[in-house]
């Protein structure tokens, strides 16, 4: 790998456990795990079919339109007070275990946070999980009103540090979002947390890793 003048983090399910999710989850259906894998996925389809169709919401409203989608799809009931404390969940997350020993040693050089998550999200999660400290930037696809994987996205990192995008290294547990960052140019590290197979997309990380404290300095 190159030298690395800079760290551009996805936030949601590389730095922040979308579990806790889960845990709200029990008040509406005993399968909380479902209703977590099926809302993500529904989100994440949302924000691909907005960025194409051009119609662009933010990252809160695309979660809570997923989120009901989800409760449908499932044939589950809940009052708009329980969608609110679901909702509420994506506000404080956990950070995973190796998140702040992971920043902790990579300081020097800019670390920053390139998430579709809203501004608001962002800055709340952030701040519920101690990482104010650990982190240079938090940046928001808000800025351009698309979202990952779209160029104009990624282009953000290097507008922000002040470096071209092979000079960074982007990490993220998400692989389609690794397949975007590398298409970009950025040097790649795909944190796979969770043991899945590679994504097909004619594109590969540079380094593989299943925590974060793996990662280079
Ligand atoms: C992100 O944080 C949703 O994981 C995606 O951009």
């Amino acid at each position: 790998m190159s030298p690395i003048r800079g760290y551009v983090f996805d936030a949601y399910g590389t730095l922040f456990d979308v579990h806790s999710v889960v845990e709200a989850g029990r008040e509406i259906t005993s399968d909380p795990v479902t209703l977590s894998a099926t809302w993500r996925q529904k989100q994440l389809e949302y924000t691909w079919l907005r960025a194409l169709m051009g119609t662009y919401a933010d990252f809160w409203e695309v979660t809570e339109a997923a989120l009901r989608y989800a409760i449908r799809q499932l044939g589950l009931a809940a009052t708009d007070a329980q969608i609110r404390r679901l909702m509420d969940a994506y506000l404080s997350l956990a950070c995973f275990p190796d998140v702040k020993p992971a920043l902790g040693r990579l300081a020097g050089r800019p670390r920053a946070v390139l998430s579709n998550g809203a501004p608001t999200m962002l800055a709340a999660a952030v701040t519920a999980s101690g990482l104010t400290t650990f982190l240079e930037h938090v940046i928001s696809v808000d800025r351009v009103k698309t979202y990952k994987p779209s160029p104009r996205v990624y282009a953000l990192g290097p507008e922000t540090l002040g470096a071209s995008a092979g000079e960074l290294l982007f990490v993220s547990s998400n692989g389609w979002d690794v397949a975007g960052a590398k298409a970009f140019g950025y040097q790649v590290a795909w944190c796979n947390r969770s043991g899945a197979p590679e994504e097909e997309l004619g594109v590969r990380a540079d380094l593989i890793v299943d925590a974060l404290d793996r990662l280079p300095r």
